[in-house]
């Protein structure tokens, strides 16, 4: 796109995205000084926060993986569920973030509530659960995804709407006639963290940002103030 072009608008594009409010708020308020010693209650407080205020998906998450190339790999992804554990995630074995799970262990993922001005970055290592635990996650889903997962194709690339449809069809049929039907390589993933940051977001750009680091899984967490 040239400068002096952009997206239905006059002014370059770069002018465009200058001209766009971030941090529009009413800004959430934070103290780190009043966060608890662990990490837990203070994500879900947060994420009920977003929820009650309307924060569309505000249970999604980008999960960000290492690729098999060794560069960065990243998508959308829905939060199954949190607990003392971790936090978890749930994806086809076969797909690519399966596949590079299975490789290197480590994710990070990110949450970001805009209404709130809030950020939540955790990183650790990612542990799969077996089919038998990942079941009954894959049996809350609806017949159409099922369907998909035990096709099992996701992300290959697709030559032929068609040939998917068909394909698709063959195995939604297969799940009506046994509805119990489970692909085994569905997996419930849970991320052991070993840092947790929450940063808040400030109008004079002080932002509050406060870390959560332990060295293992088991260890006790240790807080830090960060730099904005
Ligand atoms: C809001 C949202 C939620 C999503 N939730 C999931 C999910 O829970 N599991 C999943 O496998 N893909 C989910 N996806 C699709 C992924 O972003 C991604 O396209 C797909 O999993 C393929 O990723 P991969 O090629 O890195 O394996 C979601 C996408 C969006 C936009």
């Amino acid at each position: 796109m040239s400068g002096s072009d952009d997206a239905g608008a006059t002014g370059s594009v770069r002018e465009w995205l200058r001209g766009l409010e971030v941090f529009a708020g009413p800004l959430a308020d934070f103290d780190p000084g009043d966060a608890p010693a662990e990490p837990v209650a203070l994500f879900l407080g947060w994420l009920r926060e977003a929820i009650a205020a309307g924060v569309p998906d505000a249970h999604a998450m980008t999960v960000s993986t290492v690729g098999q190339d060794g560069g960065p790999d990243a998508r959308v992804l829905i939060l199954k569920n949190v607990d003392f554990n971790g936090w978890q995630f749930a994806a086809h074995g076969n797909s690519p973030k399966g596949r590079q799970l299975a490789d290197l262990p480590r994710a990070s993922l990110t949450f970001y509530w805009p209404l709130q001005g809030r950020q939540v970055r955790v990183r650790g290592t990612v542990e799969p659960q077996t089919p038998e635990q990942s079941a009954p996650d894959l049996l809350a889903r609806a017949p159409s995804a099922r369907a998909e997962v035990l096709v099992g194709r996701q992300s290959d690339h697709l030559d032929s709407p068609e040939e998917r449809d068909q394909v698709l069809g063959t195995a939604l049929a297969r799940i009506e006639a046994e509805p119990t039907l489970v692909s085994p390589a569905w997996t419930l993933y849970t991320l052991i963290p070993v840092e947790i940051e929450f940063w808040q977001a400030d109008k004079d750009r002080i932002h509050k940002r406060l870390r959560y680091e332990r060295s293992d899984h088991h260890g006790s967490w240790q807080r830090h103030l960060l730099w904005p």
